[in-house]
């Protein structure tokens, strides 16, 4: 048992030790092992070590690295160029086999990139930035939504989801195939707690056929008004600057560069 003196001064050190060095707190086998060995350290010890780890939180709560919280590698890469401007080295959950898979179980766009960039962050003890995407259509009540990845069944099937799309599509007034792309973009950092979000939204209308080979998913199906021309025909710099991704991250740059060492 800890003594009642010593034990709200370890709370307060291990709470401080978390955000600051949850890689440290990994090494030393778990916050509760953590505990453990300072509480076999004499009182007269913990203030100076109380000191320490202020010192280390406000040297250390900053982003060293970010990890890229997609298996997507379309996504990935256009988040790659749209953070170039962030000046750490940009990882993905390919360097991290130990991600586990995250179920998106959100019935919204924020939900789903909350859990992802919590649930990564934590398990992998880094900064993680994750964003959840998709395709809304209101004349279809707002489908695909949420469920973009797997309108069709198969989880990242294009081809069937822009099919099924279109024949979703088939008897709706030529005047409401309006549609935008939304993208939630959420940062974590190594405890799981969300620092940093935002939305980005590109709005467009759906094309009768698929037109282009640029992009992914229902970039060929998604007409700019202004350029008659689908996200597959135009030039991925166009994409790079009007999309839904690219206008959620310009809005989350400025709150990531507060992170920076
Ligand atoms: P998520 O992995 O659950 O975020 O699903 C994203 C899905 O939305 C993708 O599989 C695509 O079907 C669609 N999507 C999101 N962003 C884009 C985009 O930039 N272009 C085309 N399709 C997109």
């Amino acid at each position: 048992m800890l003594s009642r003196q010593v034990e709200p001064t370890l709370r307060i050190i291990t709470n401080l030790l978390i955000p600051v060095s949850s890689r440290l707190v990994r090494y030393a086998g778990g916050q509760g092992s953590l505990r453990q060995r300072f509480a076999s350290a004499s009182s007269d010890v913990l203030p100076k070590l109380l000191v320490m780890c202020m010192v280390m939180n406000m040297n250390t709560d900053r982003m060293e690295r970010l990890v890229l919280g997609t298996r997507n590698r379309h996504k990935l890469a256009e988040l790659r160029e749209l953070l170039q401007p962030l000046s750490v080295p940009l990882l993905d959950l390919s360097q991290f086999p130990q991600a586990p898979p995250v179920e998106e179980t959100g019935s919204t766009f924020e939900e789903n990139a909350t859990l992802k960039a919590t649930r990564w962050s934590k398990a992998l003890g880094e900064w993680v930035l994750a964003e959840d995407s998709g395709l809304v259509v209101p004349a279809l009540g707002g489908e695909p939504g949420v469920l973009s990845a797997v309108y069709a069944g198969r989880h990242g099937d294009d081809a069937a989801n822009n099919r099924l799309l279109l024949e979703r599509l088939a008897q709706v007034p030529e005047e409401h195939r309006q549609a935008y792309y939304v993208c939630v973009a959420v940062l974590a950092d190594p405890t799981g707690t969300v620092r940093a979000q935002a939305q980005g939204r590109c709005h467009g209308r759906i094309a009768h056929q698929g037109r282009g080979t640029h992009g992914f998913g229902y970039d060929p199906l998604f007409e700019i008004p202004e350029y008659h021309r689908t996200f597959g025909e135009l030039s991925p710099l166009v994409k790079r600057v009007l999309s839904h991704r690219a206008r959620a991250l310009e809005k989350l740059l400025p709150q990531l560069q507060r992170f920076l060492p």
